[in-house]
């Protein structure tokens, strides 16, 4: 029996994560979980999977949720919350879901402890990669990726002589906006960069799917799980979203892992790792798939993609300054305060005006996390900008 915590648990990740562990009731225990503010679906996770600690994200909910829950289950929230979760006694495995850099620092706590981490949260390892590698060697913990391009990669390297690989390549579906120009997706409305064409995902990983800067985040991501620089990290556009990622070897074979685009493969695979469990609803129907295409990345219409490679270039905290100036764009064109061509300015930006310096430690990570989100909050919508 594996016994497992999960950091958002109430987001797209944790949901399908959930889904998973109720289709297996005899290999997976909930330790405990953690949310942000969705209480009501947090409380109701918690009694199905009688879950003794949960945390949230504001005292007051945590007040609420003690109310609901009673006095058997351990309330706790914030950051204190976050990093009780992550390393709860007793738990083998976290299961890193939450978005943006908020989950580096519990993440870090569970490795601390030994605990294996399923990687949802591609953000930790942009914003400080070496510190979370490295506390993963140290102690002997396995990274096991979750988003579907790196699990596909991790899967095809197995067993495999890594002076083999020639190079990976990151499939993409290209977004809602794929094939438009640039003066076409200037000025597209949130709810359209939100309707991604083959993926339910949260609201964040949708806009970067639509800005490609996901496809950045995923590439410094590979950099940091599979160790090959970012000359041997490429990326593809294929729209149909089956063939999740490839690798190509030496000896000019390229090898692919393929199925439906169903977050609850990777996850499952993750979960149960070394082990492969029957998931018979992800059975891909090779015979109604008409055609797979790749297409090259559009890195004019989608600069995001170019900056992402910038940033790895760099180096120190520049992939950080990247990750935080971009989530506040993200947050920024959201709500309608920029328009989706402000976000690669408002990043292009960031890198180019915050300085860069060496990743020492987890303080000098959040220290540029910190100047980047001022940075953008402030950053205004000028003429000069546009
Ligand atoms: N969705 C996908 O298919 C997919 C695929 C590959 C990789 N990923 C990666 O997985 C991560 C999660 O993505 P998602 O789509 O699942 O996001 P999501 O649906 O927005 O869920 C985010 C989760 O984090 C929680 N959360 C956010 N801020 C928090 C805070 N300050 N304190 C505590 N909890 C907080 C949310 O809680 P509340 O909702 O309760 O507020 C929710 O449970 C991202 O890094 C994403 O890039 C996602």
């Amino acid at each position: 029996m594996k016994k497992l915590s999960i950091l958002g648990s109430t987001g797209s990740i944790g949901t399908n994560t959930l889904d998973v562990v109720e289709r297996f009731p005899d290999k997976f225990k909930i330790t405990a979980l953690a949310a942000g503010r969705k209480i009501e679906l947090l409380a109701e996770q918690a009694k199905r999977h009688k879950v003794p600690l949960v945390s949230v994200a504001e005292e007051e909910d945590a007040r609420k949720l003690s109310d609901i829950l009673g006095p058997t289950v351990e309330v706790y929230y914030g950051m204190e919350g976050l990093k009780t979760v992550a390393a709860a006694s007793g738990a083998d495995m976290l299961v890193s879901a939450l978005v943006g850099a908020v989950g580096l620092v519990p993440t870090l706590e569970a490795l601390k402890k030994g605990m294996d981490v399923a990687v949802a949260n591609k953000e930790t390892l942009v914003v400080a990669g070496a510190l979370v590698r490295k506390m993963a060697d140290d102690n002997g913990c396995n990274l096991l990726p979750i988003d579907s391009e790196h699990s596909a990669i991790f899967q095809v390297l197995e067993g495999r002589d890594p002076g083999s690989v020639k190079r990976l390549i990151l499939t993409a579906s290209g977004g809602p906006f794929r094939g438009r120009s640039a003066a076409e997706v200037a000025e597209v409305t949130p709810a359209q960069a939100l309707a991604h064409p083959n993926w339910s995902m949260g609201p964040k990983i949708s806009i970067d799917s639509a800005t490609m800067m996901n496809k950045g985040l995923e590439v410094i991501e590979a950099y940091w799980l599979f160790d090959l620089g970012p000359d041997k990290i490429d990326v593809a556009i294929h729209p149909q979203s089956i063939v999740h990622s490839m690798v190509e070897f030496v000896d000019g074979s390229m090898i692919a892992q393929l199925g439906v685009p169903d977050m609850r493969g990777p996850i499952s695979y993750a979960l149960a790792y070394p082990e492969r469990l029957p998931m018979e609803a992800l059975s891909l129907d090779i015979w109604s798939l008409g055609g797979l295409t790749f297409e090259k990345p559009d890195m004019e219409t989608f600069p995001c993609l170019g900056l992402a490679y910038q940033a790895l270039g760099s180096g120190g905290t520049a992939p950080a300054i990247l990750s935080a100036a971009n989530e506040i764009a993200v947050e920024k064109f959201l709500t309608s305060l920029i328009t989706f061509a402000d976000i690669p300015r408002l990043v292009d930006d960031a890198l180019n005006k915050i300085e860069t310096t060496p990743l020492t430690d987890l303080s000098t990570a959040l220290e540029a996390d910190t100047a980047a989100r001022g940075f953008a909050r402030d950053w205004p919508v000028t003429a000069r900008n546009r």
